[in-house]
This record gives C-alpha cells, sequence and structure tokens, in this order.
C-alpha cells in the first residue's frame, strides 16, 4: 500500500511516497532555509507564499514514475505549525484527494516525527522493530515533548517544554552567539573546536518530566555579554547542557515507566552529541532516525498515515488546520 505524504507546516515544503508504512519510494524536500536565513528566522507569510510556488512541482518530483492509480491514500499535515503554511498543504492535499478519489488522512506533525522511526531508511543508533510501550522524546524547533506510547495512535503526554523548546534554545543561543540560523546545525558546528568548559545551569525540575531552557539561555546571554569568551567554548557548553538535562531526564522517565524502547525525533534528535549521550548511557535501545529523517520530511508524514488508514482514520473534505494542535 502506497501513501503520498504531503508536509508544509513551517520552511520545508515537501511530498514523499513510502510503502507499507516503511519502506521509502521518493522523498523530496524544499528547504526555505536559505530564504529565511536573513531574516534570522521564518518569517510566516514569506513562508506561504514559497509554499505556494513548490508545492506542485515537489509533489510532481515525488510522484515521478508513479501515476494516482499507484497511491492508495493522501497524507497531510494538519498541525501543529503555522496557518498559512499549513493551509498550502491541507488544501492541496484536498483537491488532490477529491479529484483522484483517494482517501485524505490528516496527520498530526508531531505524531509524524515520531514515526521517522518506522521509516528503514539507512540504521543510524540501534533502528529496528519498535516495540510497545516505548518513550518518545520529540525535540524541534517548538517542543519538547515526553511522550509515552503504549500502541498505535496511543499517546500519552508525560511531560513538555515550560518555556523555550530544544530546538528554540538552539536557535536562540546562536543568535547570542552570532552564529547562523537555524541555529542547532550551527552550534553543532562552532562546538566542534571548542570544549564544555563554562559554568551554565541545568533546569531539572525534580518530580516533574517537564523541561525548561529559558534559563539557561539567559545565562548563556550574561556569559556572552560579561566577554572573554571564546564563541566555540559558549557553543559547546551551552549545547551539553542541553544534551544532559534531554538525556538525563528522559533515561530517568524510561526507567519509572519500564519501557521497551527510547524513540528519538524532531530537528534536534539530528544532535550527534544528543545521539551519542543517549546510546552511551540507555538501559534501553534507543531507536533514532537518521539526521535528514529527524527534520522536517513527508516520509514521515506518509508513514504515520499509513497506520491511521490501516485504523480505519479517515478525515473528511471539512479538514482544517489546527496550528496549536497537540498530542497525548
Ligand atoms: O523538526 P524540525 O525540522 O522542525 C520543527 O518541527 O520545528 O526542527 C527544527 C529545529 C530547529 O530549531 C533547529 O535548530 C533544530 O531543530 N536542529 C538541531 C540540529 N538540526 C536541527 N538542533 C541541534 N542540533 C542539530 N544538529
Ligand atoms: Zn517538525
Amino acid at each position: 500500500m502506497k501513501i503520498l505524504g504531503i508536509e508544509t507546516s513551517c520552511d520545508e515544503t515537501a511530498a514523499a511516497i513510502v510503502e507499507d508504512g516503511g519502506r521509502i519510494i521518493s522523498n523530496v524536500v524544499a528547504s526555505q532555509i536559505d530564504i529565511h536565513a536573513r531574516y534570522g528566522g521564518v518569517v510566516p507569510e514569506v513562508a506561504s507564499r514559497q509554499h505556494l510556488l513548490a508545492i506542485i512541482p515537489v509533489i510532481n518530483q515525488a510522484m515521478t514514475g508513479f501515476s494516482w492509480q499507484d497511491i492508495n491514500g493522501i497524507a497531510v499535515t494538519f498541525g501543529p505549525g503555522l496557518a498559512g503554511s499549513l493551509l498550502v498543504g491541507v488544501n492541496t492535499a484536498k483537491a488532490i484527494a477529491l479529484a483522484k478519489k483517494l482517501p485524505l488522512i490528516g496527520v498530526n506533525h508531531l505524531e509524524a516525527h515520531i514515526y521517522a522511526n518506522w521509516l528503514d531508511s539507512s540504521p543510524h543508533g540501534e533502528m529496528g522493530r519498535v516495540k510497545f510501550p516505548c518513550l518518545c522524546l520529540v525535540v524541534s524547533g517548538g517542543h519538547s515533548d515526553l511522550i509515552l506510547m503504549k500502541g498505535h495512535g496511543q499517546f500519552e503526554k508525560l511531560g513538555r517544554t515550560r518555556d523555550d523548546a530544544a530546538g528554540e534554545a538552539f536557535d536562540k543561543a546562536a543568535r547570542i552567539l552570532g552564529l547562523g540560523y537555524p541555529g542547532g546545525p550551527a552550534i553543532e558546528q562552532a562546538s566542534r573546536s571548542g570544549a564544555p568548559c563554562l559554568p551554565l545551569p541545568r533546569a531539572w525540575l525534580k518530580g516533574s518530566h517537564d523541561f525548561s531552557f529559558s534559563g539557561l539561555k539567559t545565562a548563556l546571554w550574561h556569559l556572552v555579554h560579561k566577554g572573554g569568551v571564546s564563541v566555540a567554548d559558549a557553543a559547546a557548553s551551552f549545547q551539553l547542557a542541553v544534551v544532559d538535562v534531554l538525556v538525563v531526564k528522559t533515561i530517568e522517565a524510561a526507567k519509572q515507566l519500564k519501557v521497551e524502547q527510547i524513540l528519538l525525533s524532531g530537528g534536534v534528535a539530528a544532535n550527534k552529541m544528543l545521539t551519542q549521550h543517549f546510546l552511551a548511557n540507555s538501559p534501553v535501545p534507543v531507536l533514532i532516525p537518521p539526521p535528514h529523517l529527524c527534520t522536517d520530511n513527508a516520509a514521515m508524514v506518509a508513514a504515520c498515515g499509513y497506520y491511521h488508514l490501516q485504523a480505519g482514520k479517515i478525515s473528511g473534505c471539512d479538514l482544517d488546520v489546527v496550528p496549536s494542535l497537540s498530542l497525548g
């Protein structure tokens, strides 16, 4: 069974065909990073206009060699994300589903990130079959969610960010350090020539599975404005502080809940230090998608859509965008 996935929630226009919820047939991502970088972040109006320009060429490219008769369903992200951006994907998906008489499957972007772990691309970390119950850490530009997954479609949110999301913290720290956008890859790159030798705080929020990164960001700002610190050392120290908190708190929850596995996902899961620390410290197997499937893509949307379709969860023509949609 082949699903066409469509993703336009933020600044990537993406389309992909995935077979049986795991095998990637095509995976096209048109990034707008170069356009937004000069503003230091995503400009929503510019993003939706770029999605409009890119969506049809991107879908056509993903469909190369296939006809609509080969496709069994159209899965599309309907939230969370930027309203104007989500609208482009949802309306395109609706039009295709209606014209080609295919089931329309609205997908939660956070759930889709988790389903990147079902994609059978080249293993990175300990890939393999997902075993329930598993603990999902979704760390992206807008979310740091710790979610217990008991089965397909069964999610229970244990923790979330109380202020900045992990990716947002990377982006803001990069701005403080005068590094580029997006901040995650820029901080990771700068860290390579530095040492994590500077004292930065970690918000443990004992007794809660929530996260908080805004105090760390403020501490970094004070450190940099005092002067005399190298950008590389500051980047490395910041990165280690974020990694420490994410790894320790997630592993603690995994032990408490006696889960079978930990599943990482979201753009921040592309961070090498984060994945190394998880693999070195977790008592249970850790599944980590390869970096290009951690950041926004449509293969994860198609994989997620497959399991919705299997469960008979289909959307109507009245599917609308939900910019503040949450999971669990
Ligand atoms: O999942 P994603 O592509 O989009 C959202 O759903 O938000 O995540 C984007 C976020 C950005 O904040 C970016 O700085 C961060 O993921 N990110 C990283 C890395 N690559 C992307 N953070 C740390 N290390 C990375 N290598
Ligand atoms: Zn995302």
